[in-house]
């Protein structure tokens, strides 16, 4: 019997159980329709079945746990509303997408589907205005693999790639795998980088202007006097004195113009060798720090470091190479200077054969950076290559474990704290894998990260990471293929020195 009732809903309900019950019974009976089709169909012929596949299961398909055979319906339940809330309530959220205009990095674990990245693209359309990349998380969380599979992609698209320097030398096999080359750096390898060459000559400037004979000198000075402050700073662990400073401007111009006589590139030694015959100047305080200068720079030619930044540049780059590296590993257990110096000659050295617009656009990464901005010196150099990043083309990644590498370079408060604040303020994509209860106390002051998002952090799987840009946040799987995985991994030295570990002393009995 109808139920009636003044409510309009409730009528509404009724209407829809009926509707239901009418669409079992039409179910019911076109099922019973196939299954006698069938019968028929199997009776004319046992082997063919003509449209129908043969059947192999008694009525109702095999009957397992589960499997829904028989002609049951699921039973719905109608939801009484009203018009108001039925267009306020959305029960399903997904957070928001940057489209699929880039590389494929992984899953937008937030129901954004596909997560694709291409910096280049996401300036042009607004998205972000700053053309640098900062990763943070633990060790074997996964940020290299997310560096290295962003990178393999960006080059199969036509970009080129440059690792500025790679201390455990874990690139040189993806560098190869990209049809690139790698330059090895360290003692005893043979290889020299001039710090001082003057790298590439971009056709425009800064500002996009043609750039003229007396802009590059002033470019290349420019450079040559930054890499041999942030050296001295290095080594003496201070900043310069005024006089300093002056004796070594002297020195690099009368370097450059031995080398001219020469036929030559300036080298350390050329503005070593001008230093020591400003040691006899009549102004007393120009000859104390030329022969301070001098002291500090003939470590540059002498102990650990002799023989890789001392002459003229043996190893070059092909310039059309899609991909380059410079594999400084060899310099593991080298003194922490040496170390340093090492990353801010060969980073200085990329940045100068890079800073081309003619170059293509580039991804220059710097793998394990907390040495790159660990110093006054570096930090300074870092932030001034950055400046420069968009008018060229490239786009920077630095991969650092926690916020708080940042505070490294200086004090809490101090102005080298303060320009690391800058470089991560202008960092405008901003990736974050797992961290530590302490490391993310800081990271939340530093990101303005949401309660929901800091206890995400503490518990993200292996490969899945944060990411910040646009003023949109994005949980974000990076997918890698099966070669990929296998040429990014870094666990596979600990196998072998794990099974080798386990072999040897059978090899010993024997
Ligand atoms: N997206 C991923 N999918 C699957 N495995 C991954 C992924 N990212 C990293 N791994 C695994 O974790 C290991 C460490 O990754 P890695 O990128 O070297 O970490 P990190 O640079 O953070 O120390 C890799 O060797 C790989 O086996
Ligand atoms: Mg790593």
């Amino acid at each position: 019997m109808p139920r009636t009732s003044k409510n309009r809903q409730e009528v509404e309900v009724f209407d829809f159980y009926e509707a239901n019950r009418a669409s079992k019974r039409s179910s019911i009976s076109s099922t019973r329709q196939i299954l006698k089709d069938l019968k028929a169909a199997q009776k004319n012929d046992t082997e063919t079945t003509g449209d129908f596949p043969r059947r192999c299961w008694g009525r109702g398909g095999q009957r397992r746990r589960r499997s829904l055979h028989g002609t049951a319906t699921l039973r719905l339940q109608g939801v009484p509303t009203t018009a108001h809330t039925g267009a306020t309530a959305y029960p399903y959220v997904a957070g928001t997408s940057l489209g699929a205009d880039g590389m494929y990095v992984g899953r937008d674990l937030n129901g954004g589907g596909s997560f694709c990245f291409d910096p280049w693209r996401l300036y042009e359309r607004g998205v972000i205005s700053g053309m640098s990349m900062m990763l943070f998380g633990q060790i074997g969380t996964g940020k290299s693999s997310l560096a290295k599979s962003l990178s393999v992609r960006l080059v199969q698209a036509g970009r080129k790639l440059s690792v500025a320097s790679d201390k455990k030398g874990e690139w040189t096999r993806v560098v190869h795998a990209v049809g690139g080359s790698v330059i090895q750096v360290g003692p005893g390898m043979g290889t020299r980088l001039n710090p001082l060459d003057p790298g590439t000559r971009p056709p425009v400037n800064a500002q996009g202007e043609p750039l003229t004979d007396e802009g590059w000198a002033l470019m290349v000075r420019t450079r040559r006097m930054a890499i041999l402050i942030t050296l001295v700073r290095i080594l003496t662990n201070r900043d310069l004195s005024p006089a300093e400073h002056h004796v070594v401007s002297l020195a690099l111009d009368a370097g450059v113009h031995t080398a001219r006589e020469r036929g030559g590139v300036v080298v350390i030694p050329d503005v070593i060798e001008a230093l020591e015959a400003d040691k006899t100047h009549p102004d007393r305080l120009v000859a104390e720090a030329s022969s301070v200068m001098a002291m500090t720079l003939h470590r540059m030619t002498s102990g650990d470091l002799a023989g890789m930044f001392d002459g003229e540049t043996t190893a070059h780059f092909a310039a059309n190479a899609p991909a380059t590296s410079i594999d400084t590993s060899a310099l593991q257990g080298a003194s922490p200077e040496a170390i340093r110096v090492v990353n801010a000659c060969s980073g200085a050295w990329t940045e100068a054969m890079v800073t081309t617009s003619d170059g293509g656009q580039r991804i220059v990464v710097y793998e394990e950076g907390w040495d790159n901005i660990s110093s006054e010196a570096d930090l300074r150099r870092m932030v001034e290559s950055w400046k420069l990043a968009r008018a060229y083309g490239i786009f920077n990644v630095l991969i650092l474990h926690k916020v708080s590498d940042l505070n490294m370079a200086g004090d809490a408060g101090s102005k080298m704290a303060a320009m690391a604040k800058s470089l991560l303020a202008d960092a405008d994509v901003k990736v974050i894998y797992r961290q530590d209860e302490s490391a993310l106390r800081l990271t939340r002051e530093e990101m303005d990260l949401s309660d929901r998002e800091r206890s995400l952090l503490k518990h993200l799987d292996e490969g899945v990471g944060l990411w910040r840009l646009g003023g949109s946040s994005f949980q974000v799987k990076n997918d890698l293929t099966r070669v990929e995985r296998e040429l990014f991994n870094t666990d596979q030295r600990l196998v072998t020195v794990a099974k080798t570990a386990t072999t040897a002393p059978k090899e010993a009995r024997a």
